[in-house]
């Protein structure tokens, strides 16, 4: 058997109890409906049309679950199909669907390598999936001949910069713990050994941004054990996508890979001319934390680029209530927050707070810069600054017509 699939029928990744769906819905990027729309479909999607998504490596199904929901919540006619080499995982993310009582869900296991025997999908998720394959860009080929014209993907992979003393650990282990003459428990148990024993001079013991082994034998076994894995540079992806033929639409929070929107005035000045495929580069190393890279694309020949703010697009944010939001800015606080262990606090122009005081996830940008009373172009002006900033973040966002 495949070793990463041996793994993954024994220790279905990230543990799940479907009993759980009662009390909460796990969310997350990629694959929110409301980011799929801004960062695919550019706030231009009829979401009445019907709506076909491909959840590939869907695990014990957090972004299936999400979705699911989401849609059947928008009333969205969706078909979602779930696609994992794992029966265990799938076994567990069936029952979180079926817990939920979601309809309209299709469950196949198997390699996302024969994606497209399953048809054409408006939408693709691969979230943590590629960087265990052989050869991934082999499976990015692969869903990415999968998509509808006018598709597209969301995707996570590993960050090398954050993944930090991981692959020194996974080296260390798989000298005192091979996976071809060790059983899994004395694996796990031989971990924690190693953990407890590591000098603090160790590259993991001082990387503070990695938990997972922390949670449970299943995230150990993910992060320190894993029979297969890599982590990218955003350079190295940028050259996956552009090998599969797709474009990046943005990475997220995209806020993290612009150094124009992290440095002081006269550092970022000096980068103002690059490109922002270049900036996102130095993005990643001037943050330093980035443990998975998530990201948003399209084929390569779409047209479509990077939704902007127009007057029929209607802002939604993401899990933040705007009356908090509004009261919070109108003090004339910062938006405030950690972002991959980094602390930010950005100002936001006055005059913000009366315009997230109206996002309900209906009202059209248009609508609100009349209840403003200003024009489009004063109203444009006004907030692109604020958008800039709450877009930058991911919690802001700007849909279709049709709300979501
Ligand atoms: C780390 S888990 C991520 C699960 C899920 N996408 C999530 O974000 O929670 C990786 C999953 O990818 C699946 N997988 C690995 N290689 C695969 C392949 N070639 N085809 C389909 N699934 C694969 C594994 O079985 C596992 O369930």
């Amino acid at each position: 058997m495949d070793p990463v699939k041996a793994q993954y029928e024994a220790l279905p990744y990230p543990p799940r109890d479907p009993a759980d769906e009662a009390h909460r819905l796990v969310t997350g990027s990629p694959s929110r409906l409301a980011e799929i729309d801004h960062y695919v479909f550019v706030a231009r999607r009829d979401w009445s049309k019907p709506f076909r998504a491909l959840i590939a490596g869907g695990g014990t199904g957090d972004g299936l679950v999400m979705l699911a929901a989401q849609c059947a919540e928008a009333g969205v006619p969706a078909e979602i199909h779930y696609l994992d080499l794992s029966a265990a995982s799938r076994a567990i993310a069936e029952a979180r669907i079926a817990a939920r009582g979601l309809a309209g869900v299709h469950f196949h296991t198997g390699s996302l390598l024969v994606a497209g025997s399953l048809g054409a999908f408006d939408y693709i998720d691969c979230c943590g999936v590629l960087h265990h394959l052989p050869d991934p860009l082999a499976g990015l080929r692969a869903l990415a001949q999968a998509l509808l014209p006018g598709g597209g993907m969301g995707l996570m992979l590993y960050g090398e910069l954050g993944r930090t003393g991981v692959y020194d650990m996974q080296e260390l282990l798989a000298a005192l713990a091979p996976a071809e003459t060790t059983p899994i428990s004395d694996r796990i148990a031989t971990a924690r050994a190693l953990l407890k024993a590591l000098p603090p001079t160790n590259r993991f013991a001082r990387n503070p941004f990695l938990g997972d082994h922390q949670s449970s034998d299943e995230g150990l076994y993910d992060l320190l054990l894993h029979e297969r894995d890599r982590a990218y540079r955003v350079a190295g992806i940028l050259e996956l996508l552009g090998a599969a033929r797709l474009r990046l639409q943005s990475f997220v929070p995209a806020l993290l890979y612009d150094p124009l929107r992290l440095l002081p005035g006269p550092l970022a000045g000096r980068l103002a001319g690059l490109a922002p495929e270049a900036r996102a580069g130095l993005g990643e190393l001037l943050v330093g934390s980035l443990k998975t890279h998530v990201f948003y694309a399209v084929a390569g020949e779409s047209p479509v680029r990077p939704a902007g703010l127009r007057p029929e697009a209607v802002p939604v944010l993401i899990e933040l209530p705007a009356r908090d939001l509004a009261r919070h800015l109108a003090r004339g606080k910062p938006l405030s927050g950690s972002v991959s262990g980094l602390k930010l606090a950005l100002p936001l122009p006055p005059g913000t707070a009366d315009v997230i005081a109206r996002v309900d996830g209906r009202t059209s940008l248009g609508a609100i810069a009349r209840a403003l009373g200003l024009d489009w172009p004063a109203f444009e002006t006004r907030f692109a600054p604020a958008f800039g900033t709450l877009f930058g973040l991911n919690q802001l966002l700007l849909t279709s017509p049709r709300a979501i």
